[in-house]
């Protein structure tokens, strides 16, 4: 039996939803880039170089953080199909987050423009000025940025599934974490829940409402969850 923390360490929440923060809003940013001719392609640019370069600077913390305190053990009655999905698409976002701002930055060098942080902050090309390299980096930059938000929808449906359908805890571990003092029982806090007792009480005494009697017939009954983890992380 592992005795791992069921949440992921406050620090590596944190980072995570900074960049889950920054990523949406380099996506947008970057459509909204190309979908303009405007005055605002400018500002667009200014703040998509700099952004960019933070995703780079957070997810190259973020590992090593990662590596350092783990992660929670997945819940024990998730599928192994599913077990090994999660961890590849979290392989595959981790991926995105170095490749994207990399790409970025390498295409910028091969086309010979400068990457401007401030006024006053320039990087460095780490790449040699080459117009048919620009070119193939400028649609990898685009194919790996589609790639990317294809990735993020799933993550984001994944992430659903985990905190409204199964109640497993997966959710919490992102959020605010199991051990959070103070707060209303949450809909699907795990253990039976004043929700789930209402459902026991109305099957033992026959005499509940419509509802509760639903409550008492349904793993989870009226707490939210199609499906109630008992085995979630606890
Ligand atoms: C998380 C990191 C990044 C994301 C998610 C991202 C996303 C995007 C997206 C979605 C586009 C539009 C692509 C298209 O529709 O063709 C774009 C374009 C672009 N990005 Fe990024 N990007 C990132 C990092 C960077 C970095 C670090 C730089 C440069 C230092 C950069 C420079 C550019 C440039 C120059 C364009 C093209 C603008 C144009 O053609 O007018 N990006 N980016
Ligand atoms: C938009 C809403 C998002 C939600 C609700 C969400 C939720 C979650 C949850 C619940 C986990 C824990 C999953 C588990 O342990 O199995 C997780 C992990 C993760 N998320 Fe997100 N996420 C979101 C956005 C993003 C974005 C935009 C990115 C990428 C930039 C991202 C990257 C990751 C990665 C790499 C992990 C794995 C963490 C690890 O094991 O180190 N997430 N997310």
């Amino acid at each position: 039996m592992s005795h791992r923390s069921p949440d992921f360490h406050p620090a590596l929440r944190l980072i995570h939803w900074l960049m889950a923060a920054a990523v949406l809003a380099m996506l947008f940013i970057g459509i909204g880039m190309v979908s303009t001719t405007g005055p605002a392609y400018v500002t667009l640019v200014a703040v998509h170089r700099p952004l960019g370069i933070a995703v780079l600077v957070l997810v190259l913390i973020r590992l090593p953080l990662r590596l350092v305190t783990g992660a929670p053990d997945s819940p024990a009655d998730l599928p192994a199909l599913q077990k090994r999905v999660a961890w590849g698409s979290h392989m595959l976002l981790y991926l995105a987050m170095i490749a994207m701002p990399l790409i970025g930055w390498a295409m910028l060098s091969a086309g010979g423009t400068p990457v401007l942080l401030t006024q006053s902050i320039i990087l460095p090309a780490i790449l040699p000025h080459d117009l048919s390299l620009y070119a193939v980096l400028r649609q990898a930059h685009t194919l790996v940025a589609l790639l990317f938000f294809a990735l993020i929808l799933g993550h984001l449906a994944a992430a659903l599934m985990h905190g409204l359908v199964r109640c497993d805890g997966v959710l919490r571990s992102m959020t605010t974490g199991h051990r959070s003092s103070g707060l209303p029982p949450s809909p699907c806090a795990s253990g039976p829940t004043v929700d789930a007792e209402i459902g026991n009480a109305a099957r033992a005494s026959g005499v509940g409402t419509e509802m509760e009697r639903h409550a008492a017939n349904v793993p989870g009954g009226v707490n939210g969850c199609v499906v109630q983890s008992e085995a979630g992380r606890q």
